[in-house]
């Protein structure tokens, strides 16, 4: 299957309670054979009136910081780890992640992105494993058994509300473009 009708198959999807209230799914944007995935928690109010992850603030931030390590959105792949927005942007609960996770694995396996980034809590909580806390695992360096390079950060979300937060991530992001232009040799 390609990921343009995984895009098509979700449109109707109804794993989860967030189907009810969603108004579009955000199955993610960029390039198909991004080195370099990025995975956010889920749609905010933005996202889910356009239907394209990552266009509010933090996505706007997001943008800035991938500026920074001379990247662009187009060049990479964003997706998140649940599809529809939960009510008022709560955090999605974990069985609503587990109903999705299956779709964000298949576009994991169609990108065959060489690095991930997990942006905060809930991607590295749901990827990694329940116990996992952002605050000790951001910066290092994790790797999937496929041999994915993974690197959890804080979301930039909690970069807005926290100041102090931004030089970690901006360290984090020194260490993922050190690995990114040695796998891709630019
Ligand atoms: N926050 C996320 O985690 N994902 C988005 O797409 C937007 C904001």
């Amino acid at each position: 299957m390609s990921l343009e009708q995984l895009a098509l198959d979700i449109q109707h999807c109804t794993r989860c309670g967030l189907a009810q209230g969603r108004n579009k799914v955000v199955f993610g944007m960029g390039n198909p054979a991004a080195r370099m995935m990025l995975i956010g928690e889920g749609p905010g109010k933005d996202e889910d009136e356009q239907g394209l992850p990552f266009v509010g603030r933090a996505g706007q931030l997001l943008d800035r910081i991938l500026a920074a390590i001379d990247l662009t959105r187009r060049e990479v792949y964003i997706a998140n780890v649940v599809k529809c927005r939960p009510p008022n942007n709560r955090v999605p609960t974990r069985a609503e992640a587990q109903a999705c996770l299956p779709y964000l694995y298949r576009q994991i396996e169609l990108i065959k992105p060489a690095i991930i980034v997990l942006l905060g809590s809930t991607a590295l909580t749901n990827l990694i494993g329940p116990e996992a806390r952002i605050t000790k695992m951001r910066g290092q360096w994790l790797e999937s058994r496929s041999g994915i390079k993974i690197m959890p950060t804080y979301h930039p979300a909690a970069v807005l509300r926290d100041p102090n937060k931004r030089r970690p991530v901006w360290e984090d992001f020194q260490k993922i473009q050190e690995e990114y232009l040695r796998l891709t040799g630019k």
